[in-house]
């Protein structure tokens, strides 16, 4: 384990390496306890470099058990190994030179699942951000590129299955029950992108024929047995497949494209150049074990590790600050990718929702960074939702600034201009300003600054002169000491929406440059007037979410009444309604206990419900409309001084009161909705399900009753369904005979399915109520429950933290306690997913003072062990600081 801290790691000390490595030949002999890795490199002193220059190579853990330069064993003192460092001083003075090495691995005790590490069986690797260096010495950073040839041995029986990256140049038989393989990819890559995968697992196979005409072999490897479940990840990637070429003429260049599930996964996915490897979860479903966001996650996913081929692969990341150069691209693609597969519109405000809840808190608590952030102590921390989601959000603002045709020519410059090369978020601004002559300097700054910029609107209209005025404002607080936060380039979407319904026109507008329907913001405040404008208008603004910024509208609630009924926009419709239901249900929390009972004014009521019962909407549409802010999101609007258990009171007072006011509808849809046919995961049917467990849970809630949902649950053909209604009983008749019946058939059903069982652990975690401690204790003492595991920690202890929020911030203090116990437990295996388990304390400061006193106790408990990993220290500093 890593333990050291101290070393930050800063942009602006970015130096290019003094060697290169054109090609690296690995051969491996696999063995579950004693693995052997011989690495050959091809060395090249970068020119201009002085020939005495030593050649440092990375290693994290490492044993040197063989060297060669040049053919020779070098001389004692021509070296020094240290188990995260190869130090050669005395190189040859050639140019280039050859160097071998020879490591020893123990893959089966690799509980970090960094570098090489069995799961269940396979071995597989893990090479991003830096785990290539816990398989060799290696100049393991992401602007060196090589050509890899690897020969991998095994034995037969153990794993007949031997892939790497590229494609397979030769494969046989050896002696004594051993088999090998060689493969080699022709397209240099960063080590990161480095993949092996050897064990015994079952294939699905298809193939693709690109757009000029060549066969792809398409294999999806799983265990032996799921094949079947493998079905719709493989109609996604063939999916993923076309549409890249079809939207940014992006071909697939490998003759074959291969994908493993995998159960012990850090992440979501990872793209090796070939070879993807996948967390089984978002790989494996069928109607019977996964939701249809299960369905939806494994669509994007798969279509986002597919498209990293090019943005990613093809073209890479000079260093780790870059990062959003290849995971923002990369998600604003696959968020394209779904929003065309699915309903734009339900798409988008699904997005909206997520980075509201992920990266707004992040944004705005002690953990803020910029979008490329300028120094770490350790890159695991900084695959967080800034640099992915708001990553995908500054991409998505230059695609609204220059337009459709400007963002495909500024993407196909950048293509052109950096294909095979490691580059830099500067050359990818300018292929946008080269493609279209645009500035974007100021732009630019979305990149650098961290924090959520406010923006604050005050109009008016004047009927003499037909003019309508509007100020707005542009505020960013830097959310840590010292931050930069001059005025942005804001895009902002807008509409002025009259009284007769439609977006009126205007003759001329002066104060802010406006192009389409686009305001674009760049000084701290804009006075804009409208001409020509009859009536006072209703502004829409920030439609389709165009920047990640939060606005205060001036709207009483009756503008936003009227948008949520009018605005032509759809997104803006829904936006006024969130906006409308989550300021009244932050008022009723600031009332008195006994005056919260009715959290919304009639006309909210009546809107919901005429959402509710409008068949011409999507049903999806519908029901995101039904779906009210979670309590986090009430938190976060609140701000500071939360108390959590107010606001699950609110949250629950205005269930029923919708439950009730909307009875009838909600019975209508519920019944009239019934599941017509077999199962499809298509986005209709899955958006029809969706309404009709929203329904059902608002029947409950208004009811106060279950029954409905036990029926539900044992009536349910699919796990959808199955999942929602196990959670209402779970959720609001914990200690009931039913829920107990509920709880012991769906583990009886799934004991032996771990991604299912993830399910049944966290529908539990997340009950509300301080008890629920007790539960999610006993719970890891249960069989089934695996610390080795991330998914089932996630499920289990990160659900709890991060979705319980009644539950982990009990007055008492021992939520945290738990947490903070649970991840000093963890720390010692994998210290990856112990800090991403850190990271629910990121807005401990916001609470109301008992409980942040009871936050900081026991953060501070944890401060005090003295073997910390540099992954949990690095959070928990910046956390406390
Ligand atoms: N690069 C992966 C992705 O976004 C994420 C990842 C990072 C996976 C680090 C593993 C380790 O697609
Ligand atoms: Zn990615």
């Amino acid at each position: 384990m890593r333990t050291e801290t101290g070393t930050v790691i800063r942009l602006e000390d970015y130096r290019p390496s003094d060697y290169l490595i054109d090609t690296t030949d690995l051969a491996f002999t696999l063995e579950p306890e004693a693995t052997t890795v011989r690495a050959k490199l091809s060395v090249r002193r970068r020119a201009g470099v002085a020939p005495d220059t030593p050649l440092v190579l990375d290693g994290d853990e490492l044993t040197l058990a063989g060297l060669k330069v040049n053919g020779e064993t070098p001389a004692e003192n021509g070296y020094t190994a240290s188990p995260d460092r190869l130090v050669i001083g005395d190189v040859p003075a050639d140019e280039t030179f050859t160097v071998e090495i020879e490591t020893r691995l123990n893959p089966s005790a690799n509980k970090q699942l960094m570098g090489l590490y069995r799961s269940n069986g396979t071995y597989c690797t893990q090479c991003e951000a830096e785990g290539f260096r816990r398989i060799t010495y290696f100049l393991d950073r992401p602007d060196v590129l090589s050509v890899y040839t690897v020969r991998i041995e095994a034995r037969t029986e153990d794993a007949p299955l031997l892939l790497s990256n590229g494609n397979r140049t030769e494969s046989g038989r050896l002696e004594n029950g051993w088999h090998y393989a060689v493969w080699h990819d022709p397209f240099p890559k960063p080590s990161y992108l480095f993949a092996l995968v050897a064990g015994n697992l079952g294939v699905v196979r298809d193939t693709f024929t690109t757009m000029s005409g060549r066969e792809v072999a398409l294999e999806i490897y799983v265990e032996h047995g799921k094949e079947p479940r493998a079905a719709y990840a493989m109609d996604a990637l063939k999916r993923s497949m076309k549409w890249d070429e079809e939207t940014f003429g992006r071909e697939y260049d490998l003759d074959i494209f291969m994908i493993v599930a995998v159960s012990d996964f850090n992440m979501g996915a990872m793209e090796n150049k070939g070879l993807n490897i996948f967390n089984d979860k978002y790989v494996l479903a069928d109607e019977r074990t996964a939701t249809d966001a299960d369905y939806a996650n494994i669509e994007a996913i798969i279509a986002h590790e597919y498209f990293h081929n090019w943005t990613g692969n093809r073209i890479t990341c000079r260093d780790w600050f870059q990062l959003c150069l290849k995971e923002g691209l990369t998600v604003f693609r696959d968020h394209e990718f779904s929003a065309d597969m699915r309903s734009r519109t339900v798409k988008r405000i699904a997005e909206v929702k997520l980075l509201k809840a992920h990266q707004f808190p992040e944004d705005a608590g002690p953990l803020a960074h910029p979008v490329r952030p300028r120094r770490y102590s350790e890159i695991n921390n900084f695959y967080t939702a800034t640099v992915y989601e708001k990553g995908s959000e500054v991409v998505r603002m230059i695609r609204t600034i220059l337009g459709e045709d400007g963002f495909r020519k500024g993407l196909d410059l950048y293509f052109e201009r950096h294909d095979g090369e490691a580059a830099t978020i500067e050359q990818f601004i300018k292929a946008f300003e080269d493609a279209t002559g645009a500035d974007l300097a100021q732009f630019a700054l979305w990149y650098d600054q961290p924090g959520t910029p406010n923006l604050t609107v005050s109009s008016h209209h004047d009927a003499g002169p037909k003019r309508f005025t509007m100020t707005i404002e542009q505020r960013l607080t830097p959310p840590i000491e010292g931050a930069p936060h001059a005025p942005m380039h804001i895009p902002v979407k807008f509409g002025l929406v009259s009284a007769g319904s439609g977006d009126m026109e205007w003759t001329a507008v002066s104060g802010a440059e406006v192009t389409g329907d686009v305001i674009h913001l760049r000084e701290p405040k804009h006075t804009v007037v409208f001409e020509g404008i009859n009536e006072r208008p209703v502004a829409s603004l920030l439609r389709g979410f165009s920047a990640p910024v939060t606005l205060f509208p001036e709207a009483e609630d009756a503008d936003l009444a009227f948008l949520a009924r009018n605005d032509p926009d759809e997104y803006g419709r829904w936006q006024a309604l969130s906006t409308l239901v989550t300021r009244q249900m932050k008022q009723a929390a600031a009332r008195s206990a006994d005056e919260r009972g009715e959290v919304f004014d009639e006309e909210t009521c009546a809107i919901f419900m005429d959402i509710a019962a409008d068949d011409s909407y999507e049903h999806a549409y519908r029901a995101l409309c039904l779906t009210m802010p979670g309590e986090n999101d009430i938190a976060r609007e609140i701000g500071n001084d939360i108390d959590p258990d107010t606001i699950h009171a609110v949250h629950r007072a205005a269930s029923r009161q919708l439950g009730r006011f909307g009875e009838r509808i909600f019975a209508r849809l519920f019944h009239g909705l019934e599941p017509a046919g077999s199962y499809s995961p298509d986005a209709a049917s899955a958006g029809r399900r969706a309404l009709r467990n929203i329904a059902l849970s608002y029947l409950c809630h208004g009811s106060q009753d279950t029954a409905l949902a036990a029926k539900a649950f044992a009536q349910a053909d699919n796990m959808t369904d199955r999942a929602h209604a196990l959670t209402l009983l779970v959720h609001l008749s914990p200690r009931t005979d039913e829920t107990i019946d509920a709880l012991k058939a769906f583990q009886d059903e799934f004991r032996n399915e771990p991604i299912v069982m993830d399910k049944w652990f966290t529908i539990q975690a997340t009950a509300p109520g301080a008890e629920t401690l007790e539960t999610v204790k006993a719970l890891t003492g249960q069989t089934g429950f695996s610390w080795d595991n991330p998914n089932r920690v996630r499920a289990l202890i990160g659900a709890f933290s991060a979705g319980n929020p009644t539950g982990f911030n009990r007055p008492d203090g021992e939520g945290y306690q738990f947490l903070c116990q649970a991840i000093g437990r963890l720390d010692g295996a994998n210290p990856q997913v112990a800090a991403r388990l850190m990271t629910a304390m990121r807005s401990w400061k916001n609470l109301e003072p008992g409980r942040r006193e009871m936050a900081r106790k026991a953060m501070e408990g944890l401060s005090a062990r003295p073997r910390l990993s540099r992954d949990v220290r690095d959070i928990l500093d910046r956390t406390l600081a």
